[in-house]
């Protein structure tokens, strides 16, 4: 490579971010006894005609599929046995033994979404109409109509708007007489702050629902997310980092409970009432099949992470996910973090994206409203269940407790990157996204020309 003038991005690149606060702070000079890389687009950003600094980029492929899996697939559609009652060591009870033990639970149910996965837990605790579970504003519609579904009131508590998480502080305002549990949410696939979370639930006697959906392997304090409540469930949709299309799973040590959630997931019994959220074999078999990896592909995604955060440390422009003091890892289905306008010459959000997508680095604003602004609030409130269940006074406490300003600014700062797939890319990979981020920063001044 030819020695010449090194471009400012490249340097951070192969350095650090962590070094503008103190250039900015005039505390060391620029990129003094740096050797520069030549770049030819430096001064242009690609959406104003520059060449971009990752043409075509192709990321690793997600889903993840490979011979074992196909393998698996093949064997199962031979088999005949497509459900799971046609036989006790057909995919879907092996991958319950499989999940368990990977995990680290006495116990796997299988079923056939994450939602599924938390609705049969909702139902195994005896939560239904009159009841309330306090759980996060930020997060898949799946969570909240797991609570809706038993017609129990799901109340949302406000974020921590460094770590996208439930604010504990909140949690323990929102909490009242008709309070069962707490369903807190692992989101990113990173912990939340589960240790005051379940401090909060023991002084309140409430149960935990752990909504570990896109957590697989994630640990906290060496403690694997989704074994830390009463329950933990996972979410095994196309897009998390271990998939089938279309499935999910309860883990947990407590028989009686696990029992429980097993019965509702076969349709119920005479002790208590489900619907049928199995998982068929064919999903099963997509699982098992990808099992083997799975660890590696996680151990990965914490390696590329961690490299991003290193090369974003100290950067004010754009800052990643908190994690709290514990985590030991993170799933990382999403690399996070928060866009600070102010230090991109107050451009939009929208911009800053356009820009980037340009330069060949997609990053996606996530979830456009929490679901405080959806429209379901409204629908549950002329609910006639609802009025029959909770008094005027409660839901219009509700109504007002709808206004939620930190999970509204995490909304505005997002900007994420679908991990499952792209964090499986090399480590030059992870050079290209921060060299296209410095590349528009470096540039910000033409951010409002787009
Ligand atoms: C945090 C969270 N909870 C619940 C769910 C629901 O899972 P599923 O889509 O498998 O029903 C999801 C899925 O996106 C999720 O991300």
């Amino acid at each position: 490579m030819k020695k010449k003038h090194y471009s400012r991005r490249k340097f951070i690149a192969t350095v650090s971010i962590g070094s503008i606060g103190a250039i900015a702070a005039g505390s060391i000079s620029p990129f003094k006894n740096i050797s520069f890389v030549e770049s030819s687009n430096a001064d242009k950003l690609a959406i104003l005609g520059g060449t971009p600094v990752a043409p075509n980029k192709v990321w690793p492929d997600w889903p993840y599929v490979d011979h074992e899996m196909i393998n698996q697939i093949s064997k199962t559609v031979r088999s005949g046995i497509w459900s799971r009652i046609q036989s006790q060591t057909g995919t879907v009870p092996t991958f319950e033994k499989e999940y368990a033990a990977l995990m680290g639970t006495k116990r796997c149910v299988a079923t056939g979404s994450g939602t599924q996965a938390l609705s049969s837990c909702v139902e195994a605790m005896g939560i239904g109409a009159g009841d309330e579970v306090i759980t996060s504003p930020y997060t898949d519609m799946g969570t909240v109509s797991s609570i809706l579904t038993a017609r129990a009131l799901p109340v949302l508590a406000d974020l921590d708007p460094e770590s996208y998480q439930l604010d504990p502080a909140d949690v323990e305002r929102k909490i009242t007489a008709k309070t069962k549990a707490i369903m807190p949410v692992h989101m990113m696939g990173q912990p939340c702050d589960i240790k005051s979370i379940m401090s909060i639930a023991k002084k309140h006697k409430l149960k935990v629902i752990e909504d570990a959906c896109q957590a697989h392997f994630a640990k906290f304090e060496g403690k694997t997310l989704g074994t830390i409540g009463d329950v933990g469930c996972f979410s095994f949709q196309s897009s998390k980092t271990i998939a089938c299309g279309e499935g999910g799973a309860v883990i947990g040590n407590d028989e009686k409970l696990m029992d429980l959630a097993f019965t509702v997931m076969m349709n119920g019994s005479a002790k208590i009432t489900g619907t049928k959220y199995r998982m068929n074999e064919l999903e099963g078999a997509i699982l098992l099949g990808q099992l083997n990896g799975a660890k590696e592909r996680f151990n990965l995604r914490n390696r590329n992470a961690k490299y991003l955060s290193s090369k974003l440390k100290g950067f004010p422009g754009l800052v990643p996910q908190k994690l709290y003091a514990g985590t030991d890892s993170g799933s990382f289905y999403l690399y996070p973090m928060s866009y600070k306008k102010e230090h991109f010459n107050n451009a939009d959000r929208s911009k800053f994206l356009k820009a980037m997508q340009a330069e060949g680095i997609s990053l996606s604003p996530y979830i456009a409203n929490g679901l405080h602004r959806e429209p379901w609030t409204d629908y549950i409130m002329n609910l006639k269940e609802y009025k029959k269940m909770y008094s005027p006074d409660r839901l219009n406490k509700y109504r007002e407790d709808l206004n939620l300003p930190k999970t509204d600014q995490v909304c505005e700062e997002m900007v994420m990157i679908w991990a499952s797939g792209p964090l499986l890319g090399s480590q030059s990979d992870m050079d290209d996204i921060i060299n296209a981020i410095m590349k528009v920063y470096d540039n910000r001044d033409q951010l409002h020309l787009i």
